[in-house]
C-alpha cells in the first residue's frame, strides 16, 4: 500500500517536536537559500484560490522557484471544482501535483481534499486556520530574539483563523499568548487548542489592552472582518458593528504608550481600521520581515511534506 501522505491543516495536528523541528528547517532554509536550489526539481504544486491573495500566492510560487520546481496558480471559479465533487477533482490534481496548498472558504472542504487526496494538502487559509502564516511568525519572532521560548506576544483584534493557528503554534515552541479579543465568534474558536494553551499556562485573555501592551515583547493585530467581505456592501452593517466595538482596541501610538513592543500584522492592512497607518512603517514594525518569512517558512513545509528536508 502506498505510504500515507502528511498534511498540514493546523499545527494542532502536529507533534510539538516535529513543529519545533520546522521552526529550525525554515530558520536554516532562510541562512543556506542556495543549498536547497534543486530540491524541488522536477515537482510541481497546484494553488487553489477560492479567495483572493498577494502573499500567499507570491511566496508559495517564488518558493517553488527558487527551490527548482514549479507552482501553477488555480483561481477555482475558473476550474471544474465549480461543476464537480471535491474529492474527484483532488484524486485527479494527485495524480499531476506533488503538493497542492488550497485557499478554500471552508475548512470542511479541505478536509474533504485531505481525505481524498494522495499527495500531502497544505491550508492556505480557511476560516478556521492560517498555519502557514503562523509559523512565519514565529520564524520572524525566532529571528529577532533568537529563540521563541519566552517571547510574549499580544494580539490585539478579534478571535479569528489566525489566532487559532498562533494559539496552537504557541504552545510546543512555548510563546507566552495574550489575547485582547472583545469579539469572539464562538463557530470559530478552536476550544481544544485554547485548552491546550491554557492548561500550559502560556495563555492570558484579557480586554485590559493597555496593560496586555505594556507587558509585550510584540503587539500583533489582524483584520477586523474577514478580508473577503471588507469591501462588501452586504456586510456594511456587520463591518459598522464590528467597527463599533473595536476602534477603543486600534492599535496606534495611543495605546502604546511608553511600550516598546515590536508591532506584527499579517498584511494585507487596512489602515485606519486595526492599525494607524504611520505604526506600519515605524522602527519597531516587523510587519514586512513577517510577510517575507513567508517564503522561508513556507519552503520548509514544502521540503518537509516531500521528506527533502537534507
Ligand atoms: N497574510 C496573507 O495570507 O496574505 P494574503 O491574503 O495576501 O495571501
Amino acid at each position: 500500500m502506498p505510504e500515507q501522505p502528511q498534511h498540514l491543516i493546523d499545527w494542532k495536528y502536529w507533534g510539538d517536536e516535529e513543529v519545533e523541528q520546522i521552526l529550525a528547517l525554515a530558520r536554516f532554509v532562510k541562512h543556506h537559500r542556495w543549498e536547497y536550489q534543486g530540491h524541488m526539481q522536477g515537482r510541481t504544486l497546484v494553488m487553489l484560490f477560492q479567495k483572493t491573495s498577494t502573499r500567499t500566492r507570491v511566496s508559495f510560487e517564488a518558493g517553488m522557484t527558487e527551490l527548482g520546481g514549479h507552482a501553477i496558480n488555480l483561481d477555482w471559479r475558473a476550474t471544474n471544482f465549480t461543476l464537480s465533487k471535491i474529492a474527484f477533482e483532488t484524486r485527479y490534481l494527485s495524480r499531476n501535483a506533488a503538493l497542492i496548498m488550497a485557499r478554500l472558504k471552508d475548512n470542511a472542504d479541505l478536509l474533504e481534499m485531505e481525505q481524498a487526496a494522495s499527495v500531502p494538502i497544505i491550508n492556505g487559509c480557511c476560516n478556521l486556520y492560517h498555519p502557514c502564516q503562523a509559523l512565519a511568525d514565529m520564524l520572524t519572532i525566532a529571528e529577532h530574539r533568537s529563540d521563541t521560548r519566552g517571547a510574549r506576544l499580544t494580539y490585539i483584534g478579534v478571535y479569528n483563523n489566525v489566532v487559532n493557528s498562533l494559539v496552537s503554534i504557541c504552545a510546543p515552541l512555548e510563546v507566552n499568548l495574550t489575547l485582547v479579543c472583545p469579539i469572539r465568534d464562538q463557530d470559530v474558536i478552536d476550544e481544544q487548542s485554547r485548552e491546550r494553551l491554557l492548561a500550559k499556562g502560556l495563555l492570558t485573555e484579557t480586554l485590559d489592552a493597555k496593560a496586555a501592551v505594556a507587558d509585550a515583547d510584540y503587539v500583533y493585530t489582524d483584520t477586523w472582518l474577514d478580508m473577503e467581505f471588507f469591501n462588501d456592501p452586504t456586510h456594511a452593517a456587520e463591518k459598522q458593528e464590528r467597527c463599533d466595538i473595536m476602534l477603543p482596541y486600534q492599535l496606534n501610538r495611543e495605546l502604546l504608550g511608553d511600550s516598546r513592543a515590536m508591532i506584527m500584522h499579517d498584511m494585507p492592512i487596512h489602515h485606519g481600521y486595526e492599525i494607524a497607518e504611520d505604526l506600519v512603517e515605524s522602527p519597531n514594525s516587523i510587519i514586512y520581515d513577517q510577510a517575507e518569512n513567508r517564503l522561508d517558512a513556507q519552503k520548509a513545509i514544502l521540503l518537509h511534506l516531500l521528506h527533502e528536508q537534507h
